[in-house]
């Protein structure tokens, strides 16, 4: 038996473990989810996101002065109009919730990046992530409504548009409009590689965007293609993406280490509602130390490649990293 190399060694005391620590997790690497609602003073509990709130506008700003203070660079934000119609109009409406809270944003913690979610299901009746035209969600249609949307976005001081929609060619569209509005310094983060995923339950609670009919099978991917997923990465950047997105993380993270290894930008991962939700629900029943395995979890979506994690654990995280 050799026992010139023992391991165990370098795990001997905290600082040693600290020395020899390949991956890193930081409030650097954490993007914070929000929802804004119409009105005043509202905070409706996500019942089934227990800390997450709809919020309206004042308590979305304030939410954001405490997320910079920890220091967590960038929000996401998503919007629940006052009306949703079938083609999803206050989605680019200028006077639009994400607009509106878009400039209370900047206005108030000019610091933080604000990252919109660009996509219609919020905003349609139907809860489709697009126009409907017969029995299906039609992609060009859909995509010329996604380029208004990434535009007022942009047009009320977004700093980055992150379309979330799965629609085919829809990073070139954004792309071509931001630049025909002189907007050509706003960076596209593509939901590149984005899953039709029964993690997204809770999400659609809290966005309420659960589809009325059907599925998003049609155009969200199905989940055991990887080598289509680094198809959709090629072809988003291709198009123009800066930066690009697996989603969910937890069952995907060889889909994050496969485009970590393909790609030179910069790769987020989503840590979606439902992942969010399982560990919040083990550690209220006392089956899991809930601290431990945010922590735990998080590296691990570190560690598989990914420079960014949207995450709703972005506070609670930021806490414990200090
Ligand atoms: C679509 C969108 C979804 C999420 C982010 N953007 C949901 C969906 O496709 O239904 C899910 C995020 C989560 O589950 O945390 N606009």
């Amino acid at each position: 038996m050799n026992l010139t190399f023992r391991p165990r060694r370098l795990r001997r005391t905290p600082t040693l473990r600290r020395m020899v620590r390949e991956t890193r997790l930081a409030p650097d690497h954490l993007v914070y989810p929000l929802f804004v609602v119409p009105g005043q003073g509202v905070r409706n509990p996500v019942e089934s996101m227990p800390g997450v709130f709809q919020l309206s506008v004042e308590g979305i700003v304030a939410e954001c002065k405490e997320v910079h203070a920890l220091g967590i660079p960038a929000v996401i934000l998503f919007g629940i109009p006052e009306h949703k119609d079938a083609t999803g109009t206050g989605a680019y409406a200028d006077d639009g919730i994400v607009q509106r809270a878009v400039r209370a944003i900047k206005q108030a913690v000019p610091e933080l990046a604000v990252i919109t979610d660009v996509c219609l299901c919020e905003y349609t009746d139907h809860g489709h992530c697009g126009v409907i035209e017969g029995n299906d969600v039609a992609n060009d249609p859909t995509v010329e409504l996604l380029v208004k949307e990434a535009v007022s976005h942009a047009r009320a001081g977004a700093d980055v548009v992150a379309p979330s929609d799965m629609m085919d060619g829809r990073v070139g569209a954004i792309r071509a409009g931001l630049d025909d509005a002189g907007l050509t310094q706003v960076p596209i983060l593509s939901y590149a590689a984005k899953f039709a995923s029964a993690f997204y339950g809770p999400f659609r609670d809290a966005a309420e965007s659960v589809p009325k009919f059907g599925d998003r099978r049609s155009y969200q991917m199905d989940p055991p293609n990887l080598r289509e997923a680094l198809r959709e990465v090629l072809l988003d950047l291709d198009e123009g993406a800066d930066m690009v997105m697996v989603k969910p993380a937890i069952p995907y993270l060889d889909v994050v280490r496969a485009v970590r290894e393909a790609v030179d930008v910069p790769v987020a991962a989503y840590n979606v509602s439902g992942e969010y939700a399982m560990i919040r629900a083990a550690a209220a029943k006392g089956w899991i130390d809930g601290d431990a395995a945010m922590l735990e979890l998080l590296t691990g979506i570190r560690r598989a490649g990914a420079d960014l994690i949207v995450t709703y654990f972005a506070k609670d995280a930021a806490r414990l990293l200090g």
